[in-house]
C-alpha cells in the first residue's frame, strides 16, 4: 500500500446539514488515521476556514457520532467565502497550520465554493456529494436524501391516517429547491395521489378535476405531495378549495426532513464517501468531487458534479406511476 505518511488534512461540512455527515466526518478521520495522516476538524464551515476555528481530530474525538443526525461539525452558508478576501485569508489559515487538502462536505453552493477556492490557490479540494436534494450531477445518491425520504415518508404515513378518518384532501410540502427527488420518492412510497415537482408543469384545473372523478368514484381521501421549489403547499390547497369547493389541510414539512438517525444507507454511504475520499488524497493531488454510480464510487471534477441542477429519476416514469397506482 503507498502510504503518504504525514500528510495533514482538515474537514468541513458546509450549507445545509444532512443525516450521514457524521458518518463521513468518522470515515475521514479514521482512514486517514490508518494512512498515518493528520486530521484536522473546521468548524461551522467556510466560516470557520476564515476565522480559524481549527481543532485536531483523532479516531477518539469521532467516537459515538455514526449515529447521530446534523454534524459535530456546525455548519453555515458563508456569504464571506463569496468574496476574494477571505478565501484568501482561509487558504493562509490553512498553509499556516502545515495543512495540505481539504475535504468539503456540501451541496451545490459548497461545490461552487470549493471549485473557486481550488482553482485561485491550487489547493487541494475533495468533495463529498451532502445534501438532502439530491441534485448533484454524476452521483446516484447523495448523502442525507435517503434519510429526508424516511422522515418525510414517516410524517406522511401519520397524516395518511387522520386523512382516511376524516376523508380530507391534505396538501403535504416537502423540501427540494431545484429538485423534486423528496417529493417523487416519498409519492410513490406514501401512496400519494398527486405529486408537483419542479421538473414537471401542472395544471390546478386538471387536478380539481382529477378529484372531483375520484369523488364520482368513492374516493374521499387525497394526499397531494408539493416539492417547495415548485409551489407554496398553502396556495395550491386554496386553489383546490376554490374549484372544488372542498375542504383541505395543509402540512409544511420543513427543516424535520433534515434531522433525525441516519439510515442504514448514509451511514454506509458516509462511511464510502468518507474513505474514498481520503484515499483520493493519498493517490492524487488534483481536486474531485466524489460520487456513487451503480453502487462504484467515482470522482469528476467540480465543473462536472455541478454542471447541471438535475433530477436522477426518470421524473415521467416516477409520476406515470404515481398516477396508475393512485
Ligand atoms: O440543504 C438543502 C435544503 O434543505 C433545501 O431542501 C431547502 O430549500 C434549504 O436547504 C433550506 O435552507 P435553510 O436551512 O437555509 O433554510
Amino acid at each position: 500500500m503507498n502510504k503518504r505518511r504525514g500528510k495533514k488534512i482538515a474537514v468541513l461540512t458546509s450549507g445545509g446539514d444532512c443525516a450521514g455527515m457524521n458518518a463521513a466526518i468518522r470515515a475521514v478521520v479514521r482512514t486517514a488515521e490508518f494512512y498515518g495522516m493528520e486530521s484536522w476538524g473546521i468548524f461551522r464551515g467556510y466560516e470557520g476556514l476564515i476565522d480559524g476555528h481549527f481543532k485536531q481530530l483523532t479516531s477518539r474525538s469521532v467516537s459515538g457520532i455514526i449515529n447521530l443526525g446534523g454534524t459535530i461539525l456546525k455548519t453555515s452558508r458563508s456569504l464571506r467565502f463569496r468574496k476574494k478576501k477571505f478565501r484568501r485569508i482561509a487558504v493562509n489559515n490553512l498553509r499556516k497550520r502545515g495543512i495540505e487538502a481539504l475535504v468539503v462536505l456540501g451541496g451545490n453552493g459548497s461545490y461552487r465554493g470549493a471549485k473557486k477556492f481550488s482553482e485561485e490557490f491550487k489547493f487541494q479540494v475533495i468533495g463529498i456529494p451532502s445534501t438532502i436534494d439530491n441534485d448533484i450531477a454524476e452521483t446516484d445518491l447523495t448523502l442525507g436524501a435517503d434519510t429526508a425520504v424516511n422522515v418525510a415518508l414517516d410524517a406522511i404515513d401519520k397524516i395518511r391516517d387522520t386523512a382516511t378518518s376524516m376523508e380530507r384532501i391534505f396538501v403535504v410540502e416537502v423540501m427540494g429547491r431545484d429538485c423534486g427527488y423528496i417529493a417523487l420518492e416519498t409519492a410513490l412510497a406514501g401512496g400519494a395521489e398527486n405529486v408537483l415537482v419542479p421538473e414537471r408543469r401542472f395544471s390546478i384545473k386538471r387536478i380539481a378535476e382529477e378529484i372531483a372523478e375520484g369523488n364520482m368514484r368513492g374516493k374521499i381521501s387525497w394526499i397531494i405531495i408539493v416539492a417547495e421549489g415548485k409551489a407554496k403547499a398553502q396556495d395550491i390547497a386554496q386553489q383546490i378549495t376554490k374549484f372544488t369547493s372542498l375542504q383541505t389541510r395543509v402540512t409544511v414539512l420543513g427543516h424535520i426532513q433534515r434531522g433525525g438517525r441516519p439510515t442504514a444507507t448514509d451511514r454506509i454511504l458516509g462511511a464510502r464517501f468518507g474513505s474514498f475520499a481520503v484515499e483520493l488524497l493519498q493517490k492524487t493531488t488534483e481536486s474531485k468531487a466524489v460520487g456513487i454510480k451503480s453502487d462504484k464510487l467515482v470522482a469528476v471534477d467540480f465543473s462536472q458534479a455541478i454542471s447541471s441542477s438535475r433530477s436522477i429519476l426518470d421524473v415521467k416514469r416516477y409520476f406515470d406511476l404515481v398516477k396508475i397506482l393512485t
